[in-house]
């Protein structure tokens, strides 16, 4: 070994084998991924051309999207169509999405994190705009029967109830943070937040996010993201 692999190893002997010194070194580490995590861009794709015409959801839908990450139902839900035939008939209308049944890459753009998830214990829920409308959704969430699977699983009605966790400061900021790792995000969308939010709940955010799934695909026979 030479001379410098020789410091290498005692300096990295030192720190393991020293409590104090490792403790520091897990946290050094950790302080610098973090800061790195922090910083990191948004993955900058064209949007121009074909794809120019493409838009973010409503800053409510955005709103609700967090709540949907807040209350895990991500961890019973997918939204991750795969290719296979019977997955599409079962939880796509494929005649209403044309060749396209499956999710594109596209539809998640503007979320961040993406809640296409793995964990399937419900049923995947890319395409539920196509299958249930607005009073369909509320009925669900506000469940109050424990009897079934559906009902009991759905408990979420106090989302409906007050206009408690709508602050719409903070989605404000949230929306800017965006901006500022280069989500293709307007002045006016960050504007939009405080109309958006103003007078809705929790739960009006969540019904309204859900409302956009698959939305586009199903308007546009599978060719609003190609
Ligand atoms: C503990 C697991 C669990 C959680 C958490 C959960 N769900 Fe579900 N969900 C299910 C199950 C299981 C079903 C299917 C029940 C049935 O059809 O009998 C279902 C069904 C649904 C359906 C109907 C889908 C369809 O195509 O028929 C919707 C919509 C839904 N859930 C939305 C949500 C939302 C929104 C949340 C979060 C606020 C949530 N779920 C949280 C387990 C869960």
């Amino acid at each position: 070994m030479s001379e410098k692999e020789n410091k290498i190893v005692s300096t990295l002997d030192g720190i393991l084998k020293d409590p104090l010194k490792l403790a520091g070194a897990v946290i050094g580490a950790t302080a610098v991924l973090g800061i790195f995590a922090i910083h990191m861009h948004f993955e900058v794709l064209p949007t121009h051309g074909a794809r120019a015409h493409l838009s973010p959801e409503s800053a409510l839908a955005m709103k609700g999207q967090e709540v949907y990450m807040q209350e895990g139902c991500q961890y019973c839900h997918s939204q991750n169509l795969r290719s296979l035939d019977w997955e599409v008939a079962r939880f796509a209308d494929a005649d209403a999405y044309g060749y396209y049944p499956l999710p594109h890459m596209m539809e998640y753009y503007f979320e961040a994190p993406s809640m296409r998830g793995s964990e399937r214990k419900g049923p995947d829920l890319s395409r539920l705009a196509g299958s249930m409308n607005r009073e369909d959704l509320e009925g669900l969430l506000q469940s109050t029967k424990s009897d079934t699977l559906r009902a009991g699983h759905h408990r979420f009605g106090h989302l409906f109830q007050s206009e408690a966790g709508m602050s719409p400061l903070f989605l404000s900021w949230r929306v800017r943070m965006m901006m500022n790792a280069r989500a293709p995000l307007s002045d006016s969308y960050q504007k939009s937040v405080f109309e958006q939010l103003d007078g809705q709940t929790r739960g009006d955010a969540l019904v309204e996010y859900l409302l956009t799934l698959g939305r586009k695909q199903s308007e546009f026979a599978g060719k609003y993201f190609q």
